[in-house]
């Protein structure tokens, strides 16, 4: 298989060798796609299966590597095995799971509702997904400086592959003041990365990080980075995986840069081309109401890739008025606090190739789904639950159909962001909050508590 980059606009005919770190078509200045000629092998689930049953080496371990082949750029380097990035075969070891307290919630029955935590990645979140593809493409471009913006997340999972480079690599992380939960920016910091805290918000960090990368030659490993989104493809080759390969119905995804949803949608494209999944799920992409660049682009001023023809004069307009307003974005899901989603383009491309939709949800609802999830023992991070709120809307809405097969996207740990958790769980006004019942230090005292909580507990 021979890999190129593509200019995503079908009417624009750039294209170029993978060995370049350019991050946008040189003639229209438009987002590029990684793209495949060739022929596949034959058999390729079979070995899938057979890799993850029988695993050879760290590759065939990793739930990204073990599907190389339908991300096979690195294939035809003289010894690819010295470039696939991995944290030693951990990453992406995710499958859908049913959660019945969560299908409860959202009005589906558990057979129908699935979840992937893609927060039991190495470092707590799916960017290790995209991260193990873009490494392995800056180790071909023998690049040893890497640079990032982040909510924290990216930052997270970039400084890890850089670390466990063994001081082959530097990571310099770009994050906007005050805007980073905690547990992300302790892993930053404890990798070993270079973090640099601009005064201003992701947006104006992830403008810097792409000035400062092509001047000073430093590889951006952000979404806008084509090989990124090759990597995130395999998180739904696993959720495929789960199904036998056989396509759920609906994929709901948080949407932010907008990176995820567009890598959903192309490894589906893809592999219905290739005839091995007869349909392209329906993707919906959940906004936070704080933050819905998106949802307004396509419901309110009913923006659509157009066959490749979107209309940018709107897209322009919209953004135009928001300068002018001074409109940022604001909610309690840092992750997914985003003004101008640079993959803004392939996420239309998307809701045009799965028939998709967008909605957007508040904190609150983001908060009290993120609290059930917690019911089921599991945890996530406040946008990761954008998911789940958004299933159930879009259940309420009667656009999710009873005995449909529903995969909502858990993007990140619960961990990373505690203060969120306790600041919910503390206040007696939330729906779920479990708050810490203070008692003096008196046995008669503790017992007394303990025997009332218990009867509330019976009774509720
Ligand atoms: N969920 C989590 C936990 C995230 O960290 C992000 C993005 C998203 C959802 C949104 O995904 O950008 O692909 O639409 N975090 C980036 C970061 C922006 O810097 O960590 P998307």
């Amino acid at each position: 298989m021979q890999a190129k980059l593509k200019c995503i606009i079908p009417s624009c005919d750039f294209t170029s060798d993978i060995h370049t770190d350019i991050n946008s078509c040189q003639k229209c200045g438009n987002l590029l796609d990684v793209v495949y000629e060739g022929q596949n092998p034959d058999n390729m689930l079979e070995l899938f299966s057979h890799r993850k049953a029988n695993p050879k080496s760290i590759f065939d371990k990793s739930g990204i590597w073990r599907f190389r082949e339908l991300l096979p750029f690195a294939l035809n380097e003289p010894n690819p095995e010295a470039v696939l990035a991995s944290l030693d075969g951990k990453e992406g070891q995710t499958q859908p799971f049913n959660l019945t307290e969560v299908a409860k919630y959202v009005n589906l029955e558990s057979k129908d509702f699935f979840l992937q935590f893609e927060g039991d990645n190495p470092t707590g979140s799916f960017k290790d997904n995209g991260m193990a593809a873009c490494f392995t493409h800056a180790k071909i471009m023998n690049r040893t400086n890497v640079v990032c913006a982040s909510t924290g997340n990216t930052s997270a999972s970039m400084a890890a592959f850089a670390a466990n480079e063994l001081g082959k690599m530097k990571a310099i992380v770009f994050i906007g003041s005050g805007k980073i939960a905690m547990g992300k920016l302790a892993q930053s910091l404890e990798y070993g990365a270079k973090v640099i805290q601009i005064k201003g918000d992701f947006d104006d960090a992830m403008d810097a990080v792409i000035k400062i990368a092509s001047k000073e030659k430093i590889y951006l490993m952000n979404s806008v980075n084509p090989f990124r989104l090759e990597g995130q493809k395999t998180i739904m080759y696993r959720v495929l995986e789960g199904f036998n390969w056989e396509a759920p119905d609906w994929i709901v995804v948080p949407g932010g840069n907008l990176g995820n949803s567009s890598s959903f949608g192309k490894a589906f494209y893809e592999l219905k081309q290739l005839g091995l999944i007869n349909k392209i799920p329906k993707i919906a992409i959940i906004n936070a109401e704080g933050s819905d660049t998106l949802y307004r682009l396509f419901n309110d001023e009913g923006v659509r890739w157009n066959d490749g023809k979107p209309e940018m004069d709107k897209i322009n307009a919209f953004y135009k008025q928001m300068d002018v307003e001074g409109r940022k974005a604001h909610t309690i899901a840092s992750a997914i606090e985003i003004n101008k989603p640079v993959n803004l383009l392939k996420a239309l491309r998307v809701l045009e190739w799965s028939n998709g939709v967008v909605r957007r949800v508040s904190d609150m609802d983001m908060l009290d789904a993120k609290a059930v999830i917690g019911k089921n023992g599991f945890g996530c991070e406040p946008a990761s639950a954008a998911s789940v709120a958004g299933i159930k809307l879009l259940v309420k809405e009667g656009i999710i159909k009873p005995d449909e097969r529903v995969v909502g996207i858990l993007t990140g740990h619960q961990l990373k962001d505690p203060k969120a958790t306790i600041d919910y769980h503390t206040n007696k006004e939330n729906k779920f909050a479990n708050f810490p019942v203070e008692v003096e230090n008196d046995i008669a005292a503790i017992k007394k508590t303990i025997d009332s909580r218990f009867l509330d507990a019976q009774e509720a």
